[in-house]
């Protein structure tokens, strides 16, 4: 710390102030006279977004994180984090926010896709393992949200009471793990109050981050999560974005009055010095080193088949080339391959399920059912731009007097426009010229989503407008999923529309003078029934029928929780439809989270795809055929609605109470003995999997255990390890996993070491973690509801 105190001691009260709040929306300030460059911070977890929200400079979408543990591979992991690192280093970004390591608590939860699992020890080694991958290139990590940000209902303001024993043993472990193992260099303070304190300012980010864990990396805030000056007296470093923070505007005055103690400001810059240091920006020149983008884009594609799950298969797929297929949903046509929030990036063009299974099979598609809600906007192929007449749309600035002030050729039709020195888009009117081409459908369903006011003309007619403002609360929401207007009209017998929408100025404040625009198709809302009945018909006629089903942004996506885990739109009825006229049904499932599945005793085979990022469909095409097996496990329990009902993650009178404590997911179905077909671990792959034997290690440091695959086809199998102790004098879950390891992918019988960390065995009791002696009976199983091996650990 000496070479940054000597920095520190050069420093301004005032630059020091400005050091800990944001340059503006990325970027911390530079201070010349000490060397000190600025900083840039990017969205996230599964890609990185940069700087800018431009189809331009695309990014890759990697699977989402519950892909990611769906491998239950750290080694994968860690080649993600690389992977990630990469995109970094290509957009110039510092720093990237994630991995997100709050837990799966409730499958309500809205942002369950961008985490991990229920359980803090899978999420904990998977996120450690992602840090390490990205930090091995320079990059700093930024494990969010801490704390307790398990869902997202009024997630500025939900207090989450949580007692000490649940928040260390569940909530606070992931960070724990992480920080053990692979010492980020930043985490993120979460929006919400823990036990009545905004965790922005919260006793937390003291004990156990300083004091016990020894944390010496940055803690920034979620983006406008500060709101009080009185918080610089916290171990909350960075506020996050500047520069309107209320740190900028009135520390550097309540330090100079005595209020605040100069020594908190002064930690909070050594440490933002340091992190500056560590990612190259402190006056020392660092080559850093991405991996080759082709190796980037391989890794998407293992990670999605690696991470898919087939959880059911009565011998159907693997599928055989030229075979027929039926494909409906709409999610075979318009998949999601990212959940919506600050996760999502914007991609180079991606191919659909659709695509994928045409390329192998001879297929038709009917939709079936509709999942869109909100604007799907245009690819590139699908619009021409009248200004060039070649692909994309004509985007045209305006002042107040109508005079052109700027004008671009973009290629897609969501669009986020920032303020740059001598531009400010949101004093400004824009203009989106786009001539769509469509094929034969009697009507047509389009719209604009935009926070401001709009206008959206069709050949000259004004066919939609908004006259107001919308105002947000939340900041994700407004840039990101601003509200959408749509509307049906008749096509008329044209095939290609001229279409302008006009946003008018001025943009919202909350945003950071900052507009959002998309334009797009949205749903047609057409006659449900008549949809089924002509998947029906294909359905009869095919071999084997493939129904795509999956959420929509409206449902599954950040600042807002799901209602329920049913499926949005007609789907079910569109399942059960098809599979009661094909019996080699095969439904995927495209979602992030958990959705329910009263049909599964009816279809012949269930595959989790989840948002399985830029090459999901190439992933899908792989594993349905058979040239790579879906390899994955649940990483979280799916408890179907007929199996019991999700914990609710909407506050009363402001609070969330954990009132379940350690009893999330399949800790509490152990205590319940309730039989869930498909707990944490299910998944089948293409191998035939069994437990040969288990022993312990002499050393009592590993489970070694044979696994064998009766099969013919090569596959990966998975070891995981519970524990419990009938004799504890502790409260403790009933039992709860201490360990996993998966196979190579092979053919009979391979041997699985798993690694006995006795930290996973301690509870935490009087405030600190015990590790109690005695026996504790491991449970070596294939998953959570296979009976396995038994065995015993003595400590
Ligand atoms: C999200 C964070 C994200 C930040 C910056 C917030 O709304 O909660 O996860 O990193 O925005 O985009």
């Amino acid at each position: 710390m000496e070479k940054y105190e000597a920095l520190l001691a050069q420093m301004t009260l005032e630059q020091k102030v400005a050091l800990v709040s944001g340059r503006d929306f990325w970027h911390t300030v530079s201070v010349a006279e000490i060397g000190l460059e600025s900083m840039r911070f990017s969205d996230g977890p599964s890609g990185v977004r940069g700087e800018a929200f431009d189809e331009r400079k695309p990014s890759l979408s990697l699977p989402s994180a519950s892909a990611l543990s769906a491998t239950w591979n750290r080694e994968l992991a860690g080649r993600y984090g690389q992977a990630a690192a990469s995109e970094a280093i290509d957009k110039q970004v510092d720093a990237l926010l994630g991995p997100t390591i709050n837990l799966h608590r409730s499958p309500l939860g809205g942002r369950h896709f961008e985490a991990y699992s229920e359980d803090p020890v899978l999420t904990g080694e998977i996120s450690a393992a992602y840090v390490r991958g990205v930090q091995s290139l320079g990059v700093s990590a930024c494990p969010k949200h801490y704390i307790s940000n398990d869902s997202e209902t009024d997630r500025h303001t939900v207090d989450a009471i949580v007692d000490e024993k649940t928040l260390h043993e569940l909530y606070l472990r992931p960070f724990q793990i992480t920080i053990e193992k692979s010492n980020p260099w930043m985490i993120m303070s979460s929006y919400n109050k823990v036990n009545g304190h905004f965790m922005h300012a919260s006793p937390l980010l003291d004990d156990p981050l300083r004091r016990k864990w020894s944390f010496e990396g940055v803690v920034v805030s979620d983006w406008t999560a500060v709101r009080s000056v009185e918080s610089a007296a916290s171990e909350q470093d960075l506020a996050m974005p500047g520069p309107f923070t209320p740190w900028n505007e009135s520390l550097a005055a309540e330090i100079r009055a005595g209020r605040i103690a100069e020594e908190a400001l002064d930690r909070k810059v050594l440490r933002t010095l340091k992190l500056a240091d560590r990612v190259g920006k402190l006056g020392t020149e660092t080559v850093k080193s991405p991996v080759p983008v082709s190796t980037r884009e391989s890794l998407a594609l293992e990670v999605a088949t690696e991470g898919a799950v087939l959880l059911k298969n009565n011998g159907v797929l693997p599928l055989s080339g030229g075979t027929s297929v039926a494909i409906s949903g709409d999610s075979a046509k318009r998949t999601r391959y990212q959940g919506g929030g600050s996760a999502q990036v914007l991609t180079k063009p991606v191919a659909s399920p659709l695509d994928a299974i045409s390329e192998r099979a001879d297929v038709s598609y009917a939709i079936g059912a509709e999942v869109v809600n909100g604007c799907v906007t245009y690819s590139e192929k699908q619009m021409t731009n009248p200004r060039t007449g070649g692909p994309g749309v004509a985007i045209t600035f305006k002042d107040a007097s109508g005079k052109v002030v700027r004008s671009d050729e973009r290629f897609g039709t969501f669009l986020i426009f920032d303020s740059e020195p001598g531009f400010e888009p949101a004093k400004l009117e824009v203009e989106f010229d786009l001539d769509v081409s469509d094929a034969d459908k009697p009507d047509y369903a389009m719209g604009v989503g935009t926070a401001n006011r709009f206008e959206l003309w069709v050949d000259d007619e004004k066919i939609l407008e908004r006259d107001e403002y919308v105002v947000y609360h939340d900041l994700a929401e407004a840039i990101l999923q601003p509200r959408e207007e749509g509307i049906k009209f008749e096509l008329n017998g044209r095939k290609q529309l001229r279409v302008k929408a006009i946003i008018f100025d001025p943009g919202i404040k909350e945003a950071y003078n900052t507009m959002s625009v998309m334009v797009g198709e949205v749903a047609r809302n057409d006659d449900p029934e008549d949809l089924i009945a002509r998947a029906v018909a294909e359905a009869k006629e095919s071999e084997v029928a493939v129904v795509v089903v999956g959420t929509n942004s409206a449902v599954e996506s950040e600042g807002f929780d799901r209602e329920t885990i049913t499926l949005p739109g007609h789907q079910e009825e569109l399942v059960r439809a098809v599979a009661a006229v094909n019996q080699n049904t095969v439904v995927v499932v495209n979602a992030g989270s958990p959705v329910d599945m009263p049909w599964r005793d009816d279809v012949a085979a269930i595959l989790v795809t989840w948002f399985g990022g830029q090459y999901a469909a190439e992933a899908l095409g792989a594993v349905l055929f058979g040239d790579a097996e879906p390899a994955g496990r649940l990483p979280t329990s799916w408890v179907m609605s007929d199996e019991g009902s999700p914990l609710s993650t909407t506050p009363i009178a402001g609070k969330l109470h954990y009132t379940e404590g350690l009893d999330i997911g399949y800790r509490a179905l152990a205590v319940s003995g309730k039989e869930v077909d498909f707990p944490i671990g299910a998944g089948i792959g293409y191998g035939k999997w069994s437990i040969g034997f288990a022993e312990m290690s002499s050393d009592q440091t590993r489970v070694v255990a044979t696994l064998n695959n009766s099969s013919e086809i090569s596959s990966k199998g998975l070891a995981m390890v519970f524990a419990s102790k009938s004799d504890s004098k502790f409260v403790r879950p009933k039992e709860w996993l201490v360990g996993f390891a998966r196979t190579e992918s092979v053919v009979g019988e391979t041997e699985v070491l798993v690694d006995m960390d006795t930290d996973y065995l301690k509870v935490f009791e009087g405030g600190e973690w015990v590790l109690e002696p005695g026996d504790y009976q491991l449970r070596v199983t294939l998953n959570f509801a296979e009976s396995g091996k038994l065995l015993t650990l003595s400590v």
